[in-house]
């Protein structure tokens, strides 16, 4: 990401030029929550942990492979982050992953089902074991994690923000769609589970400039081109919208999927 070095006064700035949560969510309702984003070093990760630190809170950043990015985070935003490396699709990784949070920063209130990967291969190519991979990472691994925050929370009242994806809507890949597809469903059959404690509800992002797409430039512009709104979003867009979800502003909410995407599965 371009903004990597700016220094905690530099990034608040950034946010709060770019978005309105640190002024209408952030001081209000995050000060002492512990949140957890899996994927958080980079992308829509690192744009959820920016704007939840903004508010007062001390996340978790769970990164897998992203060591350097991960480490600026905690350079640029300082005490309120701690980065730890876990595979989040590894169940034997995510206790260890929960039991250092909890040694370093405490229970996690929050949780942000964040971390995701997009696959390339086509039908037929897609082989079977490429499908249970993405399904794996997807769909298991947010559904492993917020088993173990669940009982690990004790009779704190939480919330969980899932970022699925437009995709579904208008499939393309049959591994990425159906992976969200399911995390999608996931989410109702969560928030009825874990109801009236957690509220659970999922983001579901359009085209986003991340690293995702990376080296394809020209996918975004024209996507943008094809949206209702005629633009493709920030992370920090897609920032907004998740904390809105896990806010109290969304105390009646639960079970729902938010489109974020522009107006393009409309158009
Ligand atoms: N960008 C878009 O247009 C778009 C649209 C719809 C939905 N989304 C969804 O948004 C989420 C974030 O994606 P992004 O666009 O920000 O892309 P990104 O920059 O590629 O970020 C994906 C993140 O997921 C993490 N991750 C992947 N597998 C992991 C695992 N097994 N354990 C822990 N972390 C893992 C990666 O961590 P490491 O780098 O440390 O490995 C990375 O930080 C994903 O769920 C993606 O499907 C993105």
């Amino acid at each position: 990401m371009p903004e990597n070095g700016l220094g905690f006064k530099g990034i608040m700035k950034r946010h709060c030029q770019r978005s309105m949560v640190c002024l209408n969510l952030g001081f209000m309702d995050w000060k002492d929550r512990v949140v957890l984003v899996t994927g958080g070093a980079r992308g829509i990760g690192r744009a959820c942990v920016e704007a939840f630190v903004s508010g007062g809170a001390r996340v978790v950043l769970n990164y897998r492979t992203s060591e350097n990015d991960a480490r600026r985070v905690v350079e640029d935003l300082g005490a309120a982050v701690v980065a730890v490396q876990a595979d989040a699709s590894n169940e034997d990784d995510i206790r260890r992953l929960f039991d250092t949070a909890e040694a370093k920063i405490g229970t996690v209130d929050l949780l942000v089902n964040n971390a995701g990967v997009v696959g390339r291969a086509k039908f037929p190519d897609l082989t079977g074991d490429a499908l249970m991979d993405m399904l794996r990472i997807n769909t298991t691994g947010p559904y492993m994690v917020t088993r173990q925050y669940f009982r690990r929370l004790g009779d704190r009242q939480g919330a969980v923000v899932n970022i699925g994806s437009m995709r579904v809507f208008q499939p393309t890949s049959v591994d990425y769609a159906a992976s969200k597809a399911a995390l999608h469903n996931m989410t109702i059959s969560l928030a009825r589970a874990m109801a009236p404690q957690v509220r659970v509800n999922t983001v579901a992002p359009g085209f986003t400039d991340t690293p995702m797409h990376e080296g394809n430039r020209n996918r975004l512009e024209d996507e943008a081109r094809k949206s209702l709104l005629k633009r493709y979003s920030a992370p920090e867009d897609i920032a907004d919208a998740v904390l809105f979800l896990a806010s109290d502003r969304a105390r009646s909410i639960t079970g729902q999927v938010l489109l974020a995407d522009n107006g393009r599965s409309l158009a």
